[in-house]
């Protein structure tokens, strides 16, 4: 490619890094916690900032689309209707920050230490949103934007994405593209880059076992009424087995048998056990029997309990036999199996396991497919040849364990391959305290993604 534009990227970057960081700064100060209405206007005022900043960038038709939810900011670049279309996606709201006692920092005053900056939202998603807002203001600003550009960032993510559906459903024309570019997972190592060609689906239920009608008195009744916490934890304790598999009926019928050549690629992938457990600080890992920590995390589905209460948890002791006991309960989901169809088979198996003294209710919540991006596709190549021109070495394609629901709707509705280009690493702790995104991987991603344009548009071209 040619020295001359990437010149140009360069100076630029080099020019405007500075304020680059400090608006993603300001960014990270709005706490846009999309689960808490307490929040709610500050999720709002999030949309109305980006909407200002996505219009500086030079995009047009910048627009904040109120939905039955938050809105969906909206920018666009048309160069010429006969040259291909990126639609970068990525989303300005964030997971609660609690516990917050565990920050080092307060989670919405961002701070640079370690040439990492701390914040709720610093990587995801608001810096892997940002760079790419970033690239696309570097490709405008140095007239070199080789094709056209349309950006979508939503605000309900981290709760499901409720009202994108209907929204993408509705404006299929406004957002026709060629494919999907998405920065909003993690790469392996500086040295080793990854590009992400999977995502798991999700299965997400609460259930409520309840036995008396009452709260009762633990001696007088102890001993002879179902305790529904207890029958909870042994329901909840019969889901997996010996070998670590999940014991639902029907689990693992639609499971997809990843190659031999997959798999040896995985386990090709620099990936230190040792060092995974340091950070994490346990002395070992578990999980499901003939299965590798990666391929565990990736390519096989799971079943986990996110939360779990019922009966006294204040201060002291209550002798109580609780009348009810409650669990979130969550299941990853790899191709081929569907979420609708797993939240059917863990309420029949759920309902079935449970003993006649308790009742058991269980309510689904938001789901989403798996999702995965074939390596000989022009998408993909594009962005292995980006990565490649700027780590200098080839990237490897990788299945990551997270889920971006909408992933897989965007792909039918639009009909084009979705690129994961991350810049994250796992070791950034989202969803978790001190969540931080690196400098280096902030500026490295600004870097990036001005090639993913030039290659894709290239290979476009000479399809
Ligand atoms: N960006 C994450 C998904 C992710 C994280 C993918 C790391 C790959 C690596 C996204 O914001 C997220 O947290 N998704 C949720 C699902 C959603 C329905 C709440 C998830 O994966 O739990
Ligand atoms: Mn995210
Ligand atoms: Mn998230």
């Amino acid at each position: 490619m040619e020295n001359q534009q990437t010149n140009l990227w360069k100076a630029y970057l080099d020019k405007h890094k500075d304020r680059m960081l400090e608006e993603l700064t300001d960014i990270l100060k709005i706490p846009s916690v999309s689960a808490d209405p307490a929040y709610a206007n500050e999720v709002f005022s999030m949309a109305k900032d980006l909407e200002n900043r996505l219009t500086k960038v030079g995009l047009e038709k910048v627009c904040a689309y109120d939905t039955a939810g938050f809105p969906m900011v909206y920018g666009q670049k048309i160069i010429d209707p006969n040259l291909p279309t990126i639609l970068v996606y990525g989303h300005y709201d964030v997971q609660p920050a609690d516990p917050l006692e565990l920050w080092t920092s307060p989670p919405f005053e961002p701070v640079t230490r370690d040439e990492k900056i701390y914040a709720r939202g610093a990587c995801d998603d608001k810096g892997q949103m940002y760079l790419q807002v970033k690239a696309i203001e570097v490709l405008i600003q140095t007239e070199t934007l080789p094709c056209n550009v349309k950006v979508l960032i939503e605000g309900e993510e981290e709760v499901g994405s409720a009202n994108l559906e209907d929204f993408v459903r509705a404006n299929t024309s406004l957002l026709s593209c060629d494919v999907i570019l998405i920065s909003d997972t993690a790469m392996l190592s500086k040295e080793q880059p990854s590009i992400t060609t999977g995502l798991r689906g999700l299965s997400y239920v609460e259930v409520e076992v309840t036995g008396p009608n009452r709260d009762l008195h633990s001696g007088v009744y102890g001993g002879a009424v179902a305790n529904p916490i207890n029958v909870l934890s042994q329901m909840i304790a019969s889901l997996h087995d010996e070998e670590g598999r999940i014991t639902v009926d029907g689990f693992y019928d639609d499971v997809e048998d990843v190659s031999a050549q997959e798999r040896d690629l995985m386990a090709s992938a620099p990936f230190s056990l040792e060092d995974y457990k340091d950070h994490l600080e346990i002395q070992a890992v578990q999980g499901e029997k003939g299965f590798s920590t990666l391929e565990r995390t990736s390519i096989r589905p799971t079943l986990d309990v996110n939360g779990i209460w019922g009966g006294y948890i204040g201060e002291g002791a209550k002798t109580v036999l609780p009348s009810k006991a409650y669990a979130k309960i969550s299941m990853r989901l790899v191709p081929y199996q569907n979420s609708e169809k797993i939240t059917e088979l863990f309420t029949k198996h759920f309902q079935l396991l449970a003993p006649n003294s308790v009742k058991v209710k269980v309510t689904p919540h938001h789901g989403g497919e798996p999702a995965v991006t074939p390596v000989n596709s022009i998408a993909y190549q594009a962005a292995s040849q980006a990565m490649e021109a700027t780590f200098g070495v080839t990237p490897i394609p990788l299945r990551s364990g997270g889920s971006i629901p909408i992933v897989s709707m965007f792909e039918e509705v639009l009909g084009a391959n979705t690129v994961l280009l991350g810049f994250g690493f796992d070791s950034d702790a989202i969803h978790s305290p001190n969540e931080h995104f690196g400098l280096w991987n902030f500026y490295k991603g600004i870097e990036t993604v001005p090639y993913f344009y030039h290659y894709f548009t290239q290979l476009k071209k000479q399809a």
